[in-house]
């Protein structure tokens, strides 16, 4: 029996390593393949969302190497390397407490259909990992990329602000984040 010849698209995702064969069939990931389509389709990843798939509502923003992107609007292959983070990689991985940001939301009740949450989480993360006494006009700036057709921002922003609070008494306490 030959050995395996066939190629593959090496992803790090939420501190894992997955190998993704290159190729057009149904379980394979051609080159044109968005980032979106390689989390939600071939990982299983769906928490990512992609209501629009066009690069214009942010629901789908991830990380790469902490740096917020559009995952429907990024090849696949320009993430090889890199380390991806998505909405399913931002909870404690070994208590599985939930991220600051998300039991902020939680507790000013800031969703409402949560198609645009996964983006919003992780817009916000991206900010409080290099800032974590930010103003509400950081807050905002950092929100300018993801649209949200139920809430007004309002208690996103208020989330945010609180989780930022949280964290800075957690450093405090010598404790997590
Ligand atoms: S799904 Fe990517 S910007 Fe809307
Ligand atoms: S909560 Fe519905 S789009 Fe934001």
């Amino acid at each position: 029996m030959d050995g395996d010849n066939r190629e593959y698209l090496i992803l790090k995702v939420n501190g894992g390593k997955y190998r993704i064969p290159k190729g057009t069939g149904p379980n394979e990931t051609a080159p044109g393949d968005t980032l979106a389509r390689v989390l939600r389709e071939l990982l299983g990843l769906t928490g990512t969302k992609t209501p629009c798939n066009k690069g214009e509502c942010g629901a789908c923003t991830v990380l790469r190497d902490g740096m917020p992107i559009l995952s429907c609007s990024t090849l696949a292959v320009e993430c090889e390397g890199a380390e991806i983070t998505t909405i399913e990689g931002v909870a404690d991985r070994e208590t599985g407490a939930l991220h600051p940001i998300q039991q902020a939301f939680l507790d000013v009740d800031a969703i409402q259909c949560g198609m645009c949450t996964p983006g919003i989480v992780m817009s916000g993360k991206a900010l409080l990992d290099k800032n974590d006494s930010p103003t509400e006009t950081q807050v905002r700036e950092a929100l300018a990329g993801n649209i949200c057709r139920c809430t007004g921002y309002e208690k996103y922003v208020d989330g945010i602000l609180l989780a930022a609070e949280r964290i800075r008494e957690a450093k405090k306490e010598g404790g997590m984040v």
